[in-house]
């Protein structure tokens, strides 16, 4: 049974036609998804950036959906408000229309989440109508898709020439004509992401896309300030949590080496 006060994908359309924000943020596993959920954040995404800033790959392309569905399982198990969104990770869903829908369903079936995210616009028409298909919600994601990143040649801005600024309009209208509840722009200039939001009556949720999206997101590592000098333009570090992390691991390391750690107070008689 779906809870009453659950965030869905209609609710989430709703609250654009209002003008309300919605706020989406990663997530990888049960406490933190409790956390998350706790503060009130609408959508958590298990993103493929759990490749990076968990199981320490280079980039998002090992990915696998066992390892997918593996945290999706973890979030899901916290049993957010938040909807719960599963990014479909490189090669689970190009290869074919049939790769597509079974791994959409696994995410589903096994670990629980109530919408699939896939990168890329047009091109993807037949993926994302076969999932809609199998009635999974797609979450759509154009402009800076990491998965493209060797097409691209690294990681750069995209939408900057008014032809390819053309295209990505034409992308985002495309992702709401084939039905996607939602769409992530990522790494456009705040400007083309007005435009395409004030273009499609579905929300926009943006990340190194200024401040006109209708939604944000951030990699929960990232704004947590997880990793010592990661500070792309786009993002707040809302948080010092490797810092803190630093300092309590040598405290203790410090208190055991000294004899301080465990004293009476934690200590059994
Ligand atoms: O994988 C991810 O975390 C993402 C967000 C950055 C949108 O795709």
């Amino acid at each position: 049974m779906i809870r009453p006060e659950k965030m869905t994908a209609h609710m989430l359309v709703e609250m654009k036609a209002r003008g309300e924000k919605i706020v989406m943020l990663t997530a990888y596993d049960y406490q933190t998804a409790k956390l998350e959920d706790e503060a009130g954040v609408e959508v958590i995404l298990v993103g493929d950036s759990l490749g990076m800033v968990v199981l320490g790959y280079e980039n998002t392309l090992p990915v696998t959906t066992d390892e997918m569905v593996h945290h999706l399982k973890a979030v899901s198990r916290a049993k957010p408000r938040a909807m719960v969104v599963g990014d479909l990770p490189f090669m689970s869903y190009q290869a074919s229309v049939e790769d597509a829908v079974r791994n959409a369903g696994r995410f589903v079936k096994e670990g629980c989440a109530e919408a699939v995210k896939l990168e890329g616009g047009r091109r993807m028409a037949p993926v994302i109508r076969a999932i809609l298909g199998a009635d999974i919600p797609v979450m759509g994601h154009i402009g800076l898709t990491p998965q493209s990143l060797h097409r691209f040649g690294g990681y750069k801005v995209q939408g900057r020439d008014p032809r390819d600024a053309d295209r990505l309009v034409e992308e985002a209208k495309f992702l709401e004509e084939a039905g996607c509840f939602s769409m992530v722009l990522e790494g456009i200039p705040s400007a083309l992401a007005e435009r395409i939001t004030g273009a499609v009556s579905i929300p926009t949720i943006g990340i190194g896309a200024g401040p006109h999206c209708d939604g944000q997101v951030l990699v929960v590592n990232d704004m947590l300030g997880m990793a010592e000098g990661f500070s792309p333009k786009y993002l707040k570090r809302y948080g010092e949590v490797g810092k803190l992390m630093a300092k309590a691991f040598s405290d203790y390391i410090a208190e055991v080496k000294e004899g301080k750690f465990p004293s009476r107070e934690q200590s059994y008689s």
